[in-house]
């Protein structure tokens, strides 16, 4: 299975990607900073340099790797946590744009359907293929699936 991973070289991100590697499976990593694409190769997944807040920058970076599920995992909280509303404004908006911008790439790059997007919200995620293959056999997250098709 072809995995799109926003949020690849993150704290959850880094683990997953280890985790869908080790079970096989083929990654593609989203990062925006072009020196952290390494760290993505090094853990075997094809890095892809993307802003996911910019739309069309996102759609030309993914275009034709019609990946089979697209996972996310973005964040933007400070290193401390939030602590005052505004802390949350960047994260708040790569949960809201940043997923309507990741269900258009996913929709132009596989316009027949059967791309998921699954929001990360625990470590325990690592996202259910759209016939019901479970990737690691603790998700709870069946819940929040958004399918296309
Ligand atoms: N860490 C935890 O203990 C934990 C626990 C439970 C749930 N979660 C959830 O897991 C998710 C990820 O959290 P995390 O702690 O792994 O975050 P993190 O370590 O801060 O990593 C954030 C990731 O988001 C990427 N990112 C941020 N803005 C981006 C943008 N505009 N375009 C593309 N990529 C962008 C960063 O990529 P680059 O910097 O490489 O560009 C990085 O890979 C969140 O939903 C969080 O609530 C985390």
């Amino acid at each position: 299975m072809k995995v799109l991973i926003a949020g690849a070289t993150g704290a959850l991100g880094v683990p997953l990607v280890r985790a869908l590697i080790a079970s096989g499976h083929q990654v593609l990593g989203i990062t925006r900073t072009p020196g952290k694409s390494s760290l993505l190769t090094t853990l075997g997944a094809q890095p892809i340099v993307a802003d996911v807040m910019d739309r069309e920058n996102l759609l030309r970076a993914v275009s034709g790797q019609r990946a089979d599920a697209v996972v996310h995992a973005l964040t933007a909280l400070p290193k401390n946590g939030p602590m005052r509303h505004r802390d949350m404004y960047q994260t708040d908006a790569l949960r809201d744009v940043g997923t309507t911008h990741l269900l258009a790439a996913a929709r132009e790059d596989a316009p027949h359907g059967g791309t998921a997007l699954r929001p990360a919200r625990t470590r325990k995620c690592a996202g259910t293929a759209p016939g019901g293959l479970a990737l690691d056999g603790a998700t709870d997250l069946r819940g929040d699936e958004r399918r296309l098709d």
